[in-house]
């Protein structure tokens, strides 16, 4: 995918201080090198994002924790050990970190990717790297190398190929902080999956309160054009006005003959994140003047997917 120059480029950028976005299997980031705090303030800079929202620091596995944090208990490592690498980010207490990372919180998150590109610019960087999704604050996260371009330009340093996201939605989000396991942010790694490896229960929030998250504010991963949800019933019933231009995003077979244009989404769960976010960017180019998506089905699969679009749709609902 990459030669090897090409990776000891990027990491001689980053070690120089440059912000590199990447690819990772989830979405792409942006990253700087996780030890030094004037390429980490590059990075909230270019994202236009608030100071005190915490970023992942990405390493390479379960045997770099303890360099990030002083409180790696047995099930932090286990977790590691089994998820890693994987779409699996663990907030830990006893954060190491400079407070640039961790927005002067205590806790540290931490992550190992498993897309190649990233796993070797880790190795190259021989140091962690600190990134949040390659977006301006409060966007939709980039699937694409190209959606990173769009959207940052030449404010980044280098911008590494890496293709489609395997996965497309950000990590599911594990807080350890706690007694109790707590799942922050939904992703591909279920709270099911995580309950039956720990053989304990997890919990997970829908509307935390109280942490500086910038993941869980309500209105994230928003598209620029108004986003709602509704059930297919709904969609059938449903009428433009006058003149109303409005895009669907639907699963359901069934053709609807009002929209100016539908989008025909996967029936399945994967499918459907892997593609989420390029089809509300293609769909936020326009021309409409609403977005619509259908609601997505129940189960577990889907969590993920109502929690983005959930969001997404937040500011039109409201
Ligand atoms: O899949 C992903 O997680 C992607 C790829 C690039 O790894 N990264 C990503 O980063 O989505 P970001 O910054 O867009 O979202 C990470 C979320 C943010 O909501 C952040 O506030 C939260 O993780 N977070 C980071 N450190 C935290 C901490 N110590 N406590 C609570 N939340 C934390
Ligand atoms: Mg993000």
């Amino acid at each position: 995918m990459h030669t090897d120059a090409t990776i000891q480029h990027a990491a001689k950028l980053l070690e120089d201080g440059a912000v590199v976005a990447f690819p990772t299997e989830t979405v792409y980031g942006l990253g700087a090198d996780a030890t030094n705090p004037r390429a980490v303030e590059k990075i909230f800079e270019i994202k236009q994002r608030p100071a005190d929202h915490p970023l992942i620091v990405h390493i390479r596995g379960a045997e770099d924790l303890s360099r990030w944090s002083s409180n790696v208990s047995q099930t932090a490592y286990e977790l590691a050990q089994h998820f890693w690498p994987g779409p699996l980010t663990l907030i830990l207490s006893g954060s190491l970190a400079h407070a640039c990372i961790t927005g002067g919180q205590p806790s540290i998150g931490l992550r190992a990717p498993r897309h190649p590109v990233a796993q070797s610019l880790i190795d190259a960087l021989g140091k962690g790297i600190a990134a949040p999704s390659a977006n301006r604050f409060g966007k939709i996260s980039p699937t694409r190398a190209e959606h990173v371009f769009d959207e940052l330009g030449t404010s980044v340093d280098l911008i590494l190929e890496g293709g489609d996201c395997e996965v497309g939605l950000e990590s599911t989000i594990l807080s350890l902080v706690s007694d109790r396991p707590c799942i922050l942010r939904p992703g591909a790694v279920s709270k099911t999956e995580i309950e039956e490896f720990l053989k304990a229960p997890v919990d997970a929030i829908t509307r935390p309160e109280g942490i500086r998250a910038s993941g869980l504010l309500d209105s994230h991963y928003a598209p620029n054009i108004p986003l709602r949800l509704m059930s297919f019933e709904a969609l059938s019933e449903f009428r433009p006005q006058e003149h109303q231009s409005i895009a669907v995003m639907r699963h359901s077979q069934t053709q609807l003959d009002w929209p100016s244009m539908e989008m025909s989404m996967p029936l399945n769960a994967v499918d459907y994140g892997k593609k989420l976010y390029a089809a509300l960017r293609q769909l936020d180019r326009g021309p409409f003047d609403l977005l619509i998506a259908e609601t997505p089905p129940p189960g577990e699969s889907w969590t993920a997917i109502l929690d983005r679009l959930t969001r997404a749709s937040h500011d039109s609902m409201s």
